[in-house]
């Protein structure tokens, strides 16, 4: 049995289905179901016993250390966050208060837990922290990769709080022995990806004749990666990641914001073609986000070194699976902008909760 938390927002659900269709291993997913969290990303698994989802705030100390002593995890994997970095903009709070207090409260919880292991459940026990390439701050053109010992230099409330939950972490080890390792990835596409993030933002305006936004010059580079190949690096890393160790993953895949919209438009004048004209005469440049970071690159040779990781899909055949998946899920994107899946969520919780109170 593994905990995750924050499996039902865009890479944990991934995660989860990916971990069952390669395991017979259950998994607890602890999840706020935040406007980020969507049960319809996990329908596929509604009648898998091996799936527990509990809807609940890592926040929740007293609530996750029930979990624990309730279902004995081996391992956590901890995807929860506020994950936007528009939005850590105008409301940095949420940010400090998930990503940072959530994290704390979480290592309590788990160091309670673990202290409480003896012997081979003990030695065995893995947290394994999801973090981001954004704490390393941003690269010039002529700058290398950052590395796992690049310096921290996080620009926006959302990566600060990122770094914050890092240092958490890496502090854990050091004082407590806690059996911790730390991810940090570069950006995900793929699968279920909210369209408030660029690539599905850009997917779902293009088919509704809406205008493609670039922030500034367009000319800022992102290093981008499949998410289900950030789900096997952290499947890997949960297996033979030393501990107390950091490893950066990416997909060795740099690419300026334009040439991925352009790509984006080009794929979908194949497979979903206008009337007439071209996406790309969607596209409309904006203004451009405070502090936006200009460069981010992963150099990812530790981990293929030391695990053996690659990625195994280049941005060329994962990005038109991507854009295949968003044709064939029209409901579900239908879904997410209309608020529907909200509704749902607070309907079926509403009524469970009044339920409860009620015995
Ligand atoms: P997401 O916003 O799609 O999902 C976050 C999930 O966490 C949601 O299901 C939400 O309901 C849940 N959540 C939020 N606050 C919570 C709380 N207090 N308690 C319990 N659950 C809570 O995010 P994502 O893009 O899937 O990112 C997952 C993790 O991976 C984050 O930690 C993020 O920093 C990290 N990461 C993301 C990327 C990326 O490109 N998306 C890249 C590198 C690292
Ligand atoms: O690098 C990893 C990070 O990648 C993760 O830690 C974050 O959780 C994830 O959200 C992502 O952050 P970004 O800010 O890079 O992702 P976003 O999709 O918001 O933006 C990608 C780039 O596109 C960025 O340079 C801003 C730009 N952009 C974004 C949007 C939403 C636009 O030009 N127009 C837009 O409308």
């Amino acid at each position: 049995m593994i905990l995750v938390t924050g499996g039902a927002g865009f890479i944990g659900s991934n995660f989860v289905r990916d971990w069952l269709t390669l395991n017979d291993e259950p998994v607890i997913n602890l999840d706020k179901l935040t406007y980020a969290g969507n049960l319809s990303n996990l329908a596929s698994l509604e009648q898998d016993p091996r799936h527990i989802f509990v809807r609940g705030d890592i926040c929740d100390t007293a609530h996750v250390s029930r979990l624990l002593a309730e279902h004995k995890p081996r391992a956590i994997v901890h995807f929860a966050a506020e994950s936007h970095v528009d939005r850590s903009i105008h409301s940095p709070g949420e940010f400090i208060s998930t990503n940072v207090n959530g994290t704390f409260g979480l290592l309590e919880a788990a160091r309670a837990y673990w202290s409480g292991l003896t012997g081979e459940a003990k030695d065995g026990f893995r947290f394994l922290h999801v973090s981001t390439d954004e704490v390393y701050g941003t690269l010039g053109p002529q700058d290398p990769p950052f590395t796992e010992t690049t310096p921290y230099a996080p620009n926006s409330p959302y990566s600060a709080s990122k770094a914050a939950s890092d240092h958490l972490v890496r502090a854990y080890f050091h004082t407590y022995g806690m059996p911790v390792l730390t991810t940090n990835c570069s950006n995900n596409y793929g699968s279920f990806h909210f369209p408030e993030k660029l690539i599905p933002l850009i997917i779902s305006n293009a088919r509704a004749g809406k205008p493609l936004p670039i922030y500034g010059d367009g000319m800022q580079v992102r290093d981008w990666l499949y998410v289900g190949d950030h789900c096997s690096a952290i499947r890997r890393v949960l297996e033979a990641g030393r501990l107390g160790e950091v490893y950066n993953v990416g997909g060795w895949n740099e690419l300026a914001n334009l040439e991925v919209v352009h790509t984006l438009c080009d794929i979908l004048d194949t497979l979903d073609p206008k009337a007439s004209g071209s996406y790309r005469e969607q596209i409309t440049y904006v203004q451009d986000r405070p502090g936006h970071d200009r460069r981010y690159a992963i150099d990812a040779r530790k981990i293929e070194r030391e695990l053996g990781w690659k990625p195994a899909e280049t941005f060329a055949t994962g990005i038109r699976k991507t854009v295949q998946w968003y044709l064939d899920n029209q409901a579900w994107v239908r879904d997410v902008q209309s608020g529907d899946y909200l509704k749902w969520v607070e309907q079926n919780y509403a009524a469970r909760d009044t339920a409860k109170e009620a015995i």
